[in-house]
């Protein structure tokens, strides 16, 4: 009696836990096989516990979906749902391996509404929920043929171990979409995806439309996201496999600092990307980065050719145009719609620039999320990439990119941001009247004076007060303050002087230390001196060859515009040949070294500088004469740029001699 007594209790038992697991998930199960089926109440759970695979309906919702989320996180976290467009309308949905061999999704009447649609092998495949959140399907007996996984295909949320193929042949990945609200997973209007053509980057697309983009990926951060290591770090974060795949592909993972935080990034309904860290204190969702968040991060937010800046002097973004350039629409632009964005005041000149007058040339911004539709060119040499992009008529910026190489901008420069740290450099193509001349920094050449201090050199920024704002492509040349120079010559005193020449008169100066050099200052407000003084700048600091005349600084405050030059103390070739006395010192061996030492300048002038230069005004007095009698060539006022391909060029005005 005892005995029948207590089997009837243990069937009683038995019978309430069946019918509890009936109203409550009780069978769970770490795989899916033929033979065993995961119902509507049932889950699939990872081996560590961490992700659970079952039926859900989202908040305000009775309809029936099958998803994965983290198994001991409330509220439910979703991170994929199989039939987000073809959901339940009952509990009695199954997931289950079909007769084709795919994982199905089928509703009370056995129709399949959901399938992973591939073409398996028939025989005793398995389902199952992998520790990084992926569900799999391979063959119980070839467990490293995968037919199909969740993270190949992913709905809303990128988790760590995930990997997001990078293939420009394949296209664009628009690997994520959002869920259509809240309540909905059924994809909304928003997709995600990284964009591989040019220099890599993550893009947020609302149809065909860019609503954000991360900037180039430079093999550590994506550059448009400067503070994207204060949350991860070089050697966690994102990652960009190497070697590719045989077929060219690369793939994106993302390494969490600590293997046992939570991490995910999702997309949401709204378009905004959220990096996410369960926080296991608070038990909540502690949100590491949303983007754009910033109105400056709104894609192409002040138009094109502008320029949006967050500083935190501003609520919300404020835009200007790039130095040369100008707003489209004013009325608009000043109402604060800046969409018209900007457009050149100066045409460039581009090709015709080689020989014309004036050529085109940079200007840098600082600091820079750089434009989009950038393109890389496999060279290293800022030079070059400069050159690549002057040849080409549709190039309007250049830079090369730490990490990345040489991007050149062909098509209009749009969605550019300056940040308050970090950032790159841009160089815009601007026409040449755009840019004004300045000189900078120190050179080599006179550093060990300027640790002597023996000289006043003027800081950037006042010369910034007088010229321009801002930095332009020029070379690096020390700058001498008036008042120096005017010492230094005896305030340009006739017994100083040491010749007058067209746009200027040439001074001998004794700066302090004892040094002698030439100071050539233009006359008074002279427009064409103002040329040959920008030539002068632009072409010869750049070089250096012991038969061309040393520039070693200027000089630039108000009206005054001075070039300071190496002294030559034997003057000019012309006073020895035009003088009937002096002539006679020139013996022949000393003509021949002459002859010699100006066929040496000019052929590292047109053959073997990196400017190919033509002088166009070659001439005896411009053909100086240093206390060794050793020649150097002088005055570029005049001299031009040519085509690396061309060795004749036509210049356009008859000039020089
Ligand atoms: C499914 O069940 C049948 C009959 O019980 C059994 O023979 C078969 O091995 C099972 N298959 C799997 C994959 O477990
Ligand atoms: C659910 O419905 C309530 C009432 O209509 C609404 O206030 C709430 O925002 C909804 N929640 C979601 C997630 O849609
Ligand atoms: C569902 O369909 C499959 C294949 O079409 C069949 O083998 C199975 O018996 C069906 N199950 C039910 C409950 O109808
Ligand atoms: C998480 O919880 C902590 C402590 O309860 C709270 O201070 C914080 O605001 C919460 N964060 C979010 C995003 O809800
Ligand atoms: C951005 O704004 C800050 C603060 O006014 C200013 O210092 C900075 O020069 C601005 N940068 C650009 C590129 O306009
Ligand atoms: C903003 O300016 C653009 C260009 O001028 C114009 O086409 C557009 O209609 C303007 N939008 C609004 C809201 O005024
Ligand atoms: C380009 O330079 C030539 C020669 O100086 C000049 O005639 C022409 O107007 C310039 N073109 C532009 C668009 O500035
Ligand atoms: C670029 O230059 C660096 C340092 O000079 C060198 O290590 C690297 O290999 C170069 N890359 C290319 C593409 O030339
Ligand atoms: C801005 O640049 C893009 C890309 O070249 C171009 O398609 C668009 O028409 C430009 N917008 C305006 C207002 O000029
Ligand atoms: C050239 O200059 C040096 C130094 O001033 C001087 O000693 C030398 O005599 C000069 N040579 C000629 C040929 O005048």
């Amino acid at each position: 009696m005892a005995e029948s007594n207590r089997d009837l209790t243990l069937v009683t038992t038995l019978f309430i836990l069946l019918q509890l697991c009936r109203i409550v998930s009780c069978s769970t199960s770490t795989l899916i096989t033929k033979n065993l089926t995961i119902r509507d109440g049932d889950s699939l759970i990872s081996e560590g516990e961490i992700f659970e695979l079952g039926f859900f309906s989202p908040k305000n919702s009775t309809l029936r979906y099958v998803g994965i989320w983290f198994k001991n996180i409330e509220p439910r976290t979703i991170v994929w749902v199989a039939n987000r467009e073809t959901p339940l309308s009952d509990h009695n949905g199954a997931l289950k391996i079909a007769d084709d061999g795919n994982l199905v999704v089928v509703n009370g009447q056995n129709n399949t509404v959901w399938s992973t649609n591939v073409h398996p092998k028939l025989n005793n495949n398995v389902a199952v929920l992998l520790e990084t959140g992926d569900l799999v399907l391979y063959s119980d007996s070839d467990r490293d043929t995968k037919y199909w996984e969740s993270f190949n295909n992913p709905t809303d949320t990128f988790l760590p171990g995930m990997r997001v193929r990078v293939n420009p042949s394949m296209g664009e990945n628009r690997a994520f979409i959002p869920w259509k609200s809240e309540s909905d997973p059924s994809p909304g209007r928003y997709l995600m995806g990284i964009d591989p053509f040019g220099a890599i980057e993550i893009v947020i697309w609302e149809g065909e439309t860019r609503k954000w983009r991360s900037g180039p990926w430079n093999s550590a951060i994506f550059t448009g996201v400067p503070d994207m290591f204060r949350v991860t770090n070089y050697i966690h974060g994102f990652k960009l496999s190497s070697p590719p795949d045989p077929d060219g592909s690369v793939f994106f993972t993302y390494v969490p600092s600590n293997k046992d935080d939570l991490l995910r990034f999702r997309i949401r309904f709204d378009g905004i990307v959220e990096q996410l860290m369960w926080n296991r204190d608070a038990r909540n969702w502690t949100s590491l980065q949303v983007k754009p968040s910033k109105e400056c991060e709104k894609y192409n937010r002040c138009g094109n050719y502008s320029v949006c800046n967050d500083s935190k002097d501003f609520d919300s973004g404020k835009c200007s145009c790039i130095f040369g350039f100008e707003p489209a629409y004013r009325n608009q632009w000043n109402k604060g719609n800046f969409s018209g964005g900007c457009k050149r005041r100066v045409s460039l000149n581009c090709s015709q620039s080689l020989f014309a007058k004036k050529e085109d040339g940079f200007r840098v911004l600082k600091g820079m999320k750089v434009p989009d539709f950038g393109s890389v060119v496999s060279i290293n040499n800022s030079e070059t990439c400069k050159d690549v992009c002057l040849r080409d008529c549709s190039c309007n910026a250049y830079e090369v990119v730490p990490g990345i190489g040489c991007m050149i901008w062909t098509r209009d420069l749009v969605d550019m941001e300056h940040f308050e740290y970090g950032g790159n450099n841009v160089n815009i193509r601007l026409a040449a009247s755009e840019i004004d001349i300045f000189c900078n920094k120190e050179d080599n050449a006179l550093l060990d004076i300027r640790k002597n201090r023996d000289y006043s050199v003027k800081s950037l920024s006042s010369l910034n007060e007088v010229l321009v704002e801002d930095q332009v492509d020029t070379p690096d040349l020390p700058t001498f303050s008036f008042n120096s120079v005017a010492s230094a010559t005896g305030d340009f005193s006739e017994e100083n002087k040491l010749g007058q020449g067209g746009f200027g008169t040439v001074y001998k100066g004794q700066f302090s230390g004892g040094r002698e050099m030439a100071v050539k200052r233009l006359s008074g407000k002279s427009k064409q001196g103002l040329e040959e003084f920008k030539n002068e700048i632009l072409l010869i600091a750049k070089l250096q060859h012991r038969n061309l005349v040393r520039l070693l600084g200027c000089c630039i405050e108000n009206d005054e515009k001075i070039l300071i030059y190496e002294y030559m103390p034997n003057n000019s070739l012309d006073r020895f040949l035009f003088d009937e006395s002096k002539r006679m010192s020139l013996e022949w061996r000393k003509r021949w070294d002459i002859i010699g030492g100006i066929a040496r300048g000019l052929l590292y002038l047109h053959r073997d500088s990196r400017l190919k230069i033509i002088h166009r005004d070659l001439k005896a007095s411009n053909i100086l004469l240093d206390k060794e009698m050793k020649p150097k060539i002088s005055d570029f006022g005049m001299a031009r740029i040519f085509n690396y391909r061309q060795d004749q060029a036509n210049t356009i005005r008859v000039v020089g001699t």
